[in-house]
């Protein structure tokens, strides 16, 4: 049964132009609430606000989250916020072991502060985007959230970084309640394909659609979790306790993923399939760093918030692909930065 909606709210979403940000905004405006969106396109895209930048409620501000007084600025402004949505990171994992003080910068000490300022303002709510990369390299699957700890052999100052905020976050018991959700390989509609590194589902999508063979790093039998992008929101929502009629929420940390793992060979078949085009193929080299399984359990999220993800994945790949034909036929809008908001 679908829960009762709060509210409405207040909200503050980091990183509001990103993949993820830009659908959580969307949403958070269709349920009737009031959204402050901060982002400075570092790897957000301006096209990703188009269908709700001139909403009446959404008020949004191109500024970065490593400048003291945000919070406190917005937060005159727009506040008393419910909620803050910390998404805005440095997503792409090359660039943090290019970048690995800039990351610490960005994705550990940033939240930091922004975590101290929301508790200095009594901000009731703090969800913060953690990754599955904060498992770092694991031999058990599926893994649980308390599968990482300071043990953990990171692959990745991306994931080191997320890993450290999310352990302040989920220590936040009241004002703000904290809860970091650890999303697997999250895909839909405006995740940007451009990059090597880009999510391997919009990479697929996009060369069925152009009529290019799918290249696949290794043997293809690696396995990923994939949960589309409306099933995340709709985990974010319910971490924030906008789903509840109290506006309450609970706290700690959360996978999100479908629970299932999929062969990224069979990925490439069912694109192809759903696509109509001849299963074409190509094996390349193994990526260097590449991980070889990876698969969340859910059942956290499923007991404390009743969250299952209701998108299966071959209808999430219609929808994915039909956004991809669409977006191939506006000039410009593919073309872009590395981001891609996904884990
Ligand atoms: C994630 C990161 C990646 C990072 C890696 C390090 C995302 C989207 N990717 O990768 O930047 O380097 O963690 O642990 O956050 N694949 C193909 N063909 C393609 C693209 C990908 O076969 O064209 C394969 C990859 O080799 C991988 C799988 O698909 O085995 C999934 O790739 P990806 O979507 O990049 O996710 P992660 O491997 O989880």
């Amino acid at each position: 049964m679908e829960k009762k909606a709060s509210g409405p709210f207040r909200c503050l979403v980091t990183g509001a132009a990103g993949f993820v940000g830009s659908h959580l905004c969307e949403r958070l405006l269709a349920l009737g609430h009031t959204v402050a969106g901060v982002d400075n396109f570092f790897s957000g895209r301006r096209e990703n606000l188009d269908t709700f930048a001139g909403h009446p409620r959404f008020f949004f501000y191109e500024r970065s989250i490593t400048e003291p007084g945000l919070l406190e600025d917005l937060h005159a402004a727009h506040g008393p916020f419910h909620t803050v949505f910390h998404l805005a990171a440095i997503v792409s994992v090359p660039y943090s072991v290019e970048h690995p003080e800039e990351t610490h910068h960005v994705n550990e000490l940033a939240t930091v502060r922004l975590l101290k300022d929301a508790e200095r303002l009594g901000i009731p709510s703090f969800v913060f985007a953690g990754s599955a990369a904060e498992y770092g390299m694991q031999d058990r699957m599926p893994l649980r959230e308390s599968d990482a700890g300071e043990w953990t052999r990171w692959l990745s100052p991306y994931g080191e970084a997320k890993y450290r905020a999310t352990m302040a976050v989920a220590s936040r018991r009241s004002r703000p309640r904290g809860v970091s959700l650890r999303c697997f390989n999250i895909y839909g509609p405006r995740q940007d394909p451009s990059s090597p590194y880009s999510g391997v589902i919009s990479r697929f999508v996009d060369m069925a659609v152009a009529g290019r063979p799918l290249t696949i790093f290794g043997d293809g039998l690696q396995t990923r979790d994939f949960v589309f992008v409306d099933d995340v929101v709709e985990a974010y929502r319910q971490a924030a306790g906008l789903a509840d009629e109290s506006g309450n929420g609970p706290c700690g940390i959360y996978n999100v993923g479908s629970g299932r793992p999929r062969t990224i060979v069979d990925l490439a078949r069912l694109i192809c399939r759903l696509t109509e085009r001849p299963e074409s193929i190509t094996f390349c080299a193994e990526r260097p760093g590449d991980i070889r399984h990876s698969t969340a359990s859910i059942d956290a999220i499923s007991r404390d918030l009743g969250w299952v993800p209701r998108i299966g994945l071959e209808e999430g790949l219609r929808r994915t692909i039909q956004w991809m034909r669409s977006a191939a036929q506006i000039p410009g809008v593919k073309a872009s930065s590395d981001g891609n908001g996904s884990k």
